[in-house]
């Protein structure tokens, strides 16, 4: 048994104790543990690794802006032991066979666990595509994505989903209510997706919430989630939506789908975050090249990077005392986890060991041209941010003082 050692968060409080692990898991949590290897952090806390269900690693189709090792080395010193990669790769993940060449491209490359999404395309086979760990949906268009429309199609693939058991998730803005407009700035792109387009599409799922596991990706305002408490559906928001607004001096650096809203509304979500009322905090890590942001508004593409800033970015608010460490655990690691059916996102016997080892008195800076995504930017520059001093993926050190120190140790998940 190897044993990790440090300021736990267990019932309720932080605390001094011991994670005994074997092959991978989590075998005992006791005050005091004798083991093999001893990994002794004293004062420091280890917590669960998050678990990221929205990231846009680019592999296979356009790795100039990020590829799957890149975006889990992110991932790893974000203190993200797990991620769910989306399917608007390309070719998009919309066919058993892609899905097949996905895996095979993305084996073995990984620097932390992962599960695939499968796109939902008016002629996607669900039942030819169980080797997805879920399914995703578009109801807007978005960076390469692939639209369902209709609502044949719609009623389609929810039932066919639900018969299927697995998650789907869903990006939800409604395209009708998309305008096309000329685009200048962040307040521009907040009015050509307005939130009404959001509302509408969450307002199309709720009768299929009793036959399927829908969870609804990234909402961008408080009005959202009023539609969803109690509904039955999990819902993600992002960081940036939570820290970020059109307000901002961010011009394409800012431009995201669903756009960021305005102050008043970030304040809210961060809020309601801040109150456990959002399920699942999700950083929708869009990579997209520098230059392709410097286009100019119109033509830049949408999407931030995220991965690596969000859980750290989050941790450092629960050290400034905005946010109770419970709350950041239950949204960033343990409803994830149960969401979509991973044995992560808790330190508890039984659990996979992945474990995240943070100084609480080291608030570092974002910076950039530090991070590990290729796409080499963020639009959190110069916020404050805990980053992990260590992960352990399934028991393996795999990162200690921003050196790596084990061979890429990540592996695809169970299917759900
Ligand atoms: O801003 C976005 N970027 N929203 C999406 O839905 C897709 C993403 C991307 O892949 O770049
Ligand atoms: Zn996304």
């Amino acid at each position: 048994m190897d044993v990790v050692e440090g300021r736990l968060f267990l019932e309720g409080r932080l605390q001094k104790a011991c994670v005994g692990i074997e092959e991978g898991r989590i075998v005992k949590v006791k005050k005091v543990l004798r083991g093999e290897e001893h990994h002794d952090f004293g004062e420091m806390l280890v917590l669960p690794g998050a678990v990221d269900p929205h990231v846009h690693f680019r592999d296979p189709g356009q790795t100039h802006k990020e590829d799957f090792s890149s975006g889990s080395l992110s991932a790893l010193f974000g203190g993200v032991t797990c991620v769910l990669d989306m399917p608007n790769t390309l070719p998009p993940v919309i066919d058993a066979q892609t899905l097949e060449e996905k895996r095979l491209v993305v084996a073995g490359r990984s620097w932390v666990d992962y599960g695939l999404f499968a796109g939902l395309a008016p002629r996607t086979k669900i039942e030819s595509m169980s080797a997805c760990h879920a399914f995703k949906v578009f109801l807007g268009s978005s960076t390469h994505s692939v639209l369902l429309q209709g609502d044949d199609e719609l009623k389609r693939v929810m039932r066919e989903v639900g018969a299927t058991g697995k998650v789907v998730s869903v990006h939800a803005e409604e395209e009708r209510l998309l305008r096309r407009m000329d685009e200048h700035s962040l307040r521009d792109h907040e009015e050509s997706r307005p939130r009404e387009a959001e509302l509408e599409a969450i307002k199309r799922l709720l009768p299929f919430r009793g036959t399927t596991r829908i969870n609804v990706c990234h909402i961008s305002c408080l009005e959202s989630l009023s539609l969803l408490r109690g509904s039955g559906m999990t819902f993600e928001t992002t960081p940036h939506h939570m820290l970020l607004d059109s307000s901002m001096d961010l011009g394409a650096w800012g431009k995201v789908n669903p756009p960021l809203r305005r102050r008043a509304d970030r304040e809210a979500l961060l809020a309601a975050f801040c109150r456990g009322e959002v399920t699942m905090l999700a950083t929708d890590h869009a990579p997209h090249a520098p230059e392709e942001k410097e286009r100019g508004f119109g033509e830049a593409p949408s999407g931030v990077p995220g991965v690596e800033t969000g859980f750290s970015m989050m941790l450092a608010l629960v050290k400034r005392g905005h946010l109770s460490l419970d709350v950041l655990l239950q949204a960033a690691c343990a409803a994830p986890a149960r969401t979509f059916g991973l044995n992560k996102g808790e330190i508890a016997v039984g659990r996979e060991a992945d474990l995240v080892v943070v100084d609480p008195r080291e608030m570092r800076t974002v910076k950039g041209r530090e991070l590990h995504s290729r796409c080499g930017w963020t639009p959190f520059e110069g916020r404050e941010a805990l980053f992990p001093r260590a992960v352990f993926v399934r028991g393996t050190l795999a990162m200690e003082e921003g050196s790596l120190v084990a061979e890429r140790p990540g592996r695809e998940v169970p299917h759900a």
